[in-house]
This record gives C-alpha cells, sequence and structure tokens, in this order.
C-alpha cells in the first residue's frame, strides 16, 4: 500500500477532542484500536506478530532466530502509536505508519532485503497514563526496575500491575525480555520533528544525533483547604500562590541556562470554584543541552518554600550510533543532522547498547504535542522513501 493509503486507515483514529487533538493513550478504545489496526497490517504482509513481556508489539517480516543462529543481527524499524492527551496526528503513527509503506515500497520494487526486519510499537511512549515516558521500552531493556514499573499508578489511581490483570495479561510475565531483544541488530525510528530545525534549513529529511537530557519531578504544593466565601484573605494558606512562584522560577532558571522547563499538568484537590485548595500538585518537565544544568533548574524550583519535590525519572543524553547516524546522512544526500530535545524510545535502545538512529520529517508548524502538529504529504513521502533506502542498506 501507499503511505497515503495507510495514513488514510489510522488517521482518524481517536482524534476526540473539540480542539482537533488525538487521545490514544494507552489502554484506550484508540489506542486499542489502533495495536488491532497493527496487527492486521502486519498479518495482510505476512508478518509474525509477538507482544514482549513488556508489552510491545512487534510484526516480523522472516524468522529472527533462524537469522540471528547464522550470525545476523536484524534491522527493527517503528515508533509507537500511543499520544499525549490532545497530540498532534504524527508524533508516533507516523514512524509506524512509515515502516509498513517504506517495506510495501521495497516489496513492490522486488528490493526488500532477504535478512529479517521488524516493525515495532512501542507501549506508553508518551507516559501518558503511567507518568514515565517511554515506559514499554525500559521495561524491555531494563532501564526501569519492572517492580517501580508495576507500582505506578494512573490518574485514577489504578496500578500498572492492575491495569495489566484487568487487560488478561500477567503481571508476573511483565519485565524485560532478553530473547526480544537479543533479536534487534538495530534500531531506525523515523519520526515528525517537533521543532523547527527542518524548516529553518528548508530540508525534508534529517537524521538524529542524539536526545538531549530530560527529567520530570512532581511537586507537591500543601495549603490549607477552606472556604472561598468565609475565609479571610490574610488567614489563608492558599497553595495557588506557591504554584504561581513556581511557574514564574520555572521559566527564569530555565532561561538563564539555556534550558526549557514547562509546568504542564496541574492537580488541584479538591479542584472546586468556591474552595482554597488543600494542595496543589504540579508536574516539571525540564531538558536542556547539559545534565547539570537541567538538575540546577529543579534545584531552583525544589528550593521555594512551601514545594515537596519528588523525581519521576531522570535520562542522560542519550547518542545515537556515531558511524551509523554518519552512512545515513550520506545515504540521504547529506541529511542534516539534528540532535533531539524530545525523548524517543531509540534513545532507550541506544543506552542500552542497541545501534540506534532516527530520522526526523519536516514539520513547518514547529509545533507538536499539540493539534497544530503538521507535516506535509510529500515530505511523509520522502521520509518513506528514505526509510526504505536505509532498510535496504542496512539490513542486507
Ligand atoms: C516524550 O517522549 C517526550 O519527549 O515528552
Ligand atoms: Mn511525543
Ligand atoms: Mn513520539
Ligand atoms: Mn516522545
Amino acid at each position: 500500500m501507499t503511505f497515503q493509503q495507510l495514513w488514510a486507515e489510522t488517521q482518524p483514529v481517536g482524534r476526540a477532542d473539540r480542539w482537533g487533538g488525538y487521545h490514544r493513550i494507552l489502554g484506550s478504545s484508540a489506542e486499542l484500536e489502533l495495536r488491532e489496526w497493527f496487527v492486521g497490517a502486519a498479518a495482510s504482509r505476512g508478518m509474525h506478530v509477538e507482544v514482549d513481556r513488556a508489552g510491545n508489539h512487534w510484526a516480523w517480516l522472516g524468522d529472527p532466530d533462524a537469522a540471528r543462529d547464522r550470525g545476523q543481527r536484524p534491522l527493527v524499524v517503528g515508533s509507537h502509536l500511543d499520544s499525549v492527551p490532545g497530540g498532534g496526528a504524527f508524533d508516533g503513527a507516523l514512524g509506524v505508519v512509515s515502516a509498513f509503506a517504506a517495506i510495501d515500497q521495497l516489496t513492490d520494487e522486488g528490493q526488500m532485503p532477504a535478512a529479517p526486519v521488524a516493525v515495532v510499537s512501542f507501549a506508553e511512549e508518551e507516559g501518558s497514563r503511567f507518568g514515565i515516558t517511554c515506559l514499554g521500552s525500559r521495561v524491555l531493556m531494563g532501564s526501569l526496575p519492572r517492580e517501580e514499573a508495576l507500582a505506578l499508578r494512573d490518574p485514577d489511581g489504578v496500578t500498572m500491575a492492575e491495569a495489566l490483570r484487568a487487560s488478561g495479561a500477567d503481571p508476573d510475565a511483565f519485565g524485560p525480555d532478553p530473547e526480544a531483544t537479543a533479536r534487534i541488530g538495530t534500531y531506525v525510528e523515523l519520526h515528525i520533528e517537533q521543532g523547527r530545525g527542518l524548516a529553518d534549513l528548508d530540508r525534508p529529511v534529517a537524521v538524529g544525533s542524539a536526545i538531549r537530557p530530560y527529567g520530570r519531578w512532581r511537586l507537591v504544593l500543601q495549603g490549607e483547604g477552606n472556604h472561598a466565601g468565609t475565609t479571610r484573605m490574610v488567614d489563608r494558606q492558599d497553595p495557588m500562590l506557591v504554584l504561581a512562584e513556581v511557574v514564574r522560577r520555572t521559566c527564569e532558571a530555565a532561561l538563564a541556562r539555556d534550558c526549557v522547563a514547562t509546568i504542564g499538568k496541574l492537580h488541584v484537590d479538591p479542584n472546586a470554584a468556591n474552595a482554597i485548595p488543600a494542595r496543589v500538585t504540579a508536574w516539571l518537565d525540564a531538558r536542556g543541552p547539559d545534565e547539570a544544568l537541567v538538575h540546577e533548574v529543579a534545584a531552583e524550583v525544589a528550593a521555594i518554600e512551601g514545594v515537596d519535590s519528588v523525581q519521576d525519572f531522570f535520562t542522560s543524553r542519550e547518542s545515537f550510533d556515531g558511524p551509523l547516524a554518519e552512512s545515513l546522512a550520506e545515504l540521504l544526500d547529506d541529511a542534516p543532522v539534528l540532535e533531539s530535545g524530545a525523548g524517543h524510545d531509540a534513545g532507550t535502545m541506544a543506552a542500552a547498547g542497541v545501534p540506534s538512529a532516527m530520522l526526523f520529517v519536516r514539520n513547518p508548524t514547529g509545533v507538536s504535542h499539540s493539534p497544530q502538529e503538521h507535516a506535509d504529504e510529500a515530505d511523509c513521502v520522502e521520509g518513506v522513501r528514505a526509510l526504505a533506502q536505509v532498510i535496504r542498506q542496512v539490513a542486507s
């Protein structure tokens, strides 16, 4: 099938909110529908579907175990199918759709390498339900201990273990999967660019060099819940005042260090218009060129009076395979090489020692994690062509 045909199948799924945003949250009907689409797409191409112990979906063309016995290390391409709440259509899905489209293109041209190739769809890449990004790949590779993952809670208080049980999966079987990881020779992830790098360079496709350090902190601001009409202003302990300070200092601390930092999610207890909040929980997402600087931003915010800060996760700089990136850039007409400010499963792979690379497709709006995220069809087709070239070079 062409890219356009495949895209038309996935694009409507999970387009849910009145702002035009996509909701493809782990375990939601949209996410389950896309997983079914993935299984169907694999089956119609004669690919063998497996779900690893961390809940990631694999579609294998050829037999990876026989290949390994012959000393071959198969190529895996793909991305993720989940989204942030209110996200764009392309983040994740573009990589999975492009992987199938590239395989179809090579097959139609009689150029598909004989060596096994897999398409992977990683679970909970956005961490939108359980709060840790790249959850599926982190658990798979053992960089997030299974006990920690099983104890994570979603916004309704449901633990990962309970969610697995409710979906018919066995939490005891959940965890790293050495058998699945031993099959990955090289991982290449195509993704929409989430900034303006390619638009500024006027090029359709780039190769990734690294993912910048990033971390997430949960800030609990304790106050005293009380009546909005009867409590004198001087008698209040209002955590919203602390929040205002947190937001201001987050921006200042990031600006001063060439970092980026965001307060993008809040829980207000009890969240009533006529009650002074008893407690506000705010999430700080901080990223930057250097680990120490990102930690400095988090420390400055944590030091504000009334803030109790807990680190949810921290991810060091993840550098992709240098020679691989160079060879792909050369293969793709001297494609530009860009660093990523966004996290990706390819980073988890690289950190675990898997030779990994990324391709980025131009996003003229430069916007992502928002309905305004966009890629022109011609650039998507160019991305598929690039990925097909990469498959042909790396898999054979
Ligand atoms: C998630 O992958 C992110 O970059 O926020
Ligand atoms: Mn994303
Ligand atoms: Mn993504
Ligand atoms: Mn991401």
